[in-house]
């Protein structure tokens, strides 16, 4: 491993400003997306979709880091025939992969799951990585509900999201370690707090216990905020003084940087969070965004599978782009929102 290459990667990854684009949706997960805005899920439709954001290229020059992939679109040319790739690095931005293989039913632990993928992940890495992937991601997944997460859902969970982590720096790739608590449940925010708390403990004690250099790695976990079907929302400021307060109490800091995602926010509550998560002040890790849906919501829709509605598609995930970038840096303002800044 060279930990100088991979705490770059990672450094850049967080650099000023600047925020990951998650475009990584599953064939499952984009048809989903698709069929909400009525366009069939097609090979082609996917490329022109993505081609479409790729091409953005004020939004991926100046406020987009990095955008993970999944496995189809880091095979796929453009209209013209030059691979995705090569228009995420020719607008400045590092090329990252999705790798781990979805979710399957944990044995004996009704309603959890665990994240799957590592057998042959090593020889998956060498392949992303000569075609260019620098960096990577794996999602787990905990649920809060009546009497879960377990512990077995949680250890199991961080054990992978830890064997992951070090087969992707043995391999030069820098990891992206997500392990998302669900904001779907009726719990309240500082149930929230508590759930993550212990998932975030557990995975930094599974990164020691593999060996992970903390330097090369970025953290990509949930903000503390109310299960969506809490009555009681959590106001902005509260969202921002507990997700700083347990970021504190749990990431080591020596992690270059910490990119949140957006886990079904709208687009301006992700954004709104975002800024006063980083109005609180100077941390040790810079704090940025790795949204999926809180980037490509606007877009998708401005885009609806329509050529003619190309440039407008690229100026609404711009703006989306430039919003998350100021709250990246705490100067993002609300009324900035109906003056579109493109
Ligand atoms: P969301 O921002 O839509 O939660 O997606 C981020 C992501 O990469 C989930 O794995």
């Amino acid at each position: 491993m060279n930990l100088a290459d991979l705490n770059r990667v990672a450094e850049a990854l967080v650099s000023p400003g600047k925020g990951i684009l998650a475009a990584d949706e599953s064939s499952g997960t984009i048809k989903k997306r698709f069929d909400a805005i009525g366009v069939e899920s097609t090979e082609d439709n996917r490329r022109d979709y993505r081609e479409m954001m790729f091409r953005a290229e004020d939004a991926l020059s100046k406020y987009i880091s990095g955008v993970i992939l999944y496995d189809e679109t880091i095979w796929q040319k453009s209209r013209d025939g030059t691979p995705l790739i090569k228009l995420i690095e020719q607008a400045g931005a590092i090329p990252g992969i999705k790798v781990d293989e979805g979710t399957q039913p944990l044995p004996e632990c009704p309603g959890e799951l665990v994240t799957v993928g590592l057998d042959k992940l090593s020889e998956r890495l060498k392949k992303y990585y000569a075609q260019g992937a620098r960096f990577a991601k794996w999602r787990a997944v905990i649920d809060i509900g009546k009497s879960i997460p377990s512990y077995t859902a949680i250890h199991t969970n961080a054990h992978a999201l830890a064997r992951y982590a070090a087969l992707c720096q043995a391999a030069q790739i820098a990891p992206i370690v997500e392990p998302e608590v669900l904001m779907d449940g009726d719990h309240d925010i500082d149930r929230c707090y508590e759930v993550t708390e212990f998932v975030l403990k557990q995975t930094f004690q599974e990164l020691y216990a593999q060996k992970v250099a903390l330097e090369g790695m970025i953290l990509k976990p949930n903000m503390v905020v109310s299960g969506k079907k809490n009555a009681k929302q959590a106001s902005v400021q509260e969202v921002a003084e507990k997700t700083i307060r347990l970021l504190r109490n749990c990431v080591p800091s020596a992690v270059p940087g910490i990119a949140f995602l957006s886990g079904g926010q709208s687009d301006e509550e992700a954004t709104a969070h975002l800024d006063a998560i980083n109005r609180i002040g100077h941390q040790p890790w810079k704090l940025t965004f790795s949204y999926g849906r809180a980037l490509q919501n606007a877009p998708q829709k401005a885009w609806s599978g329509k050529p003619a509605n190309v440039q407008a598609a690229q100026q609404a995930f711009t703006h989306r782009a430039h919003m998350n970038s100021l709250a990246s840096k705490g100067e993002w303002k609300a009324d900035l929102e109906s003056r579109r800044a493109v």
